[in-house]
């Protein structure tokens, strides 16, 4: 169970115990597609458990390669977005790397409404070749990590619950396009994740799948470099939480090392204690990608 109060801003991408989608094989009744764990934000909120099948319909009806449907989102939904970007916004231009500010200038994305995914994915795609298709929710790490490298980044499309505009158990829109979207907006950062991808798919073991989902983690998810002398944020679980990019700033941090962080377990569901921190962008991306092609 999450212990964090609704007062803590966290995004994460792994923890979803919060939530579960029934498989095919399961789903009896197609109206109840999603099951929200009781201490969900939106448990008791009949409407938002309805918008979240629909949502959640989307993806599984989605044909990969087609144009994803729009998601409705409410009025109070869009207020959500404006609540996070206005934290947001700030704590970007202190704690973002240079490399995440000029790939968040290149999507242009508008801080009064909740960007659609087909958008991003349409601005990501011509940039970087990368494209965005729709989830419902649970996949299993393998999946995810194997779809990088075709260069496809499975996202979620709903959005939190509005009674907890800064915190989420799970990761949501909103994780995906400020994070993950505008990273994939960076050539480098795309490829990196390409290459993961290509790893993974090499890797046959669930050992060696533990291994790189920590580097993962660790650098795509938490990763944090030195820009004239100041440490920076260029992971996504960073960037889409100002709360967490506050708290980087508290955490004990380690040189980049991906042999130490093979073996490093995380918690998905606190502030990271501990980041790994890359003495500039460019040597970070050497170390990961040269790690990785040689990987397996
Ligand atoms: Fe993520």
């Amino acid at each position: 169970m999450n212990t964090q109060t609704t007062e803590t801003p966290l995004a994460d991408h792994v923890d979803m115990r919060m939530v579960t989608v029934k498989s095919d094989d399961d789903r009896l009744d197609r109206n109840n597609i999603v099951q929200l764990d009781p201490d969900h934000p939106g448990f008791r909120d009949a409407e938002y458990r309805a918008r979240r099948n629909r949502i959640a319909e989307i993806a599984l009806t989605y044909k990969p390669g087609s144009p994803i449907p729009d998601a409705a989102y409410t009025e109070e939904e869009q207020e959500v977005w404006r609540t996070i970007w206005q934290a947001l916004k700030p704590a970007h231009q202190k704690h973002a790397c240079a490399e995440y500010l000029s790939a968040l200038q290149r999507l242009q994305i508008e801080p009064s409404r909740i960007p659609q995914l087909r958008e991003v994915s349409g601005k990501v795609q011509a940039i970087s070749g990368f494209r965005l298709e729709p989830v419902a929710g649970l996949v299993a790490p393998r999946v995810f990590l194997e779809s990088l490298a075709d260069g496809v980044f499975l996202c979620t499309q709903y959005i939190r619950h509005h009674s907890t505009p800064l915190y989420t158990p799970e990761p949501d829109v909103v994780h995906e396009i400020i994070g993950h979207g505008v990273t994939l907006a960076s050539e480098p950062l795309a490829e990196l994740n390409r290459i993961f991808g290509a790893a993974v798919k090499r890797s046959k073991s669930s050992e060696a799948l533990e291994r790189l989902a920590r580097i993962y983690w660790f650098t795509i998810e938490f990763g944090v470099l030195l820009e004239n002398g100041l440490v920076k944020a260029y992971g996504t679980g960073l960037l889409s939480s100002a709360g967490e990019l506050e708290a980087m700033h508290k955490a004990e941090l380690r040189p980049l090392d991906l042999r130490e962080i093979e073996q490093q377990e995380y918690d998905p569901t606190h502030f990271q204690p501990m980041l790994f921190c890359a003495s500039s962008f460019v040597s970070m991306y050497e170390e990961v990608r040269s790690h990785l092609v040689q990987w397996g």
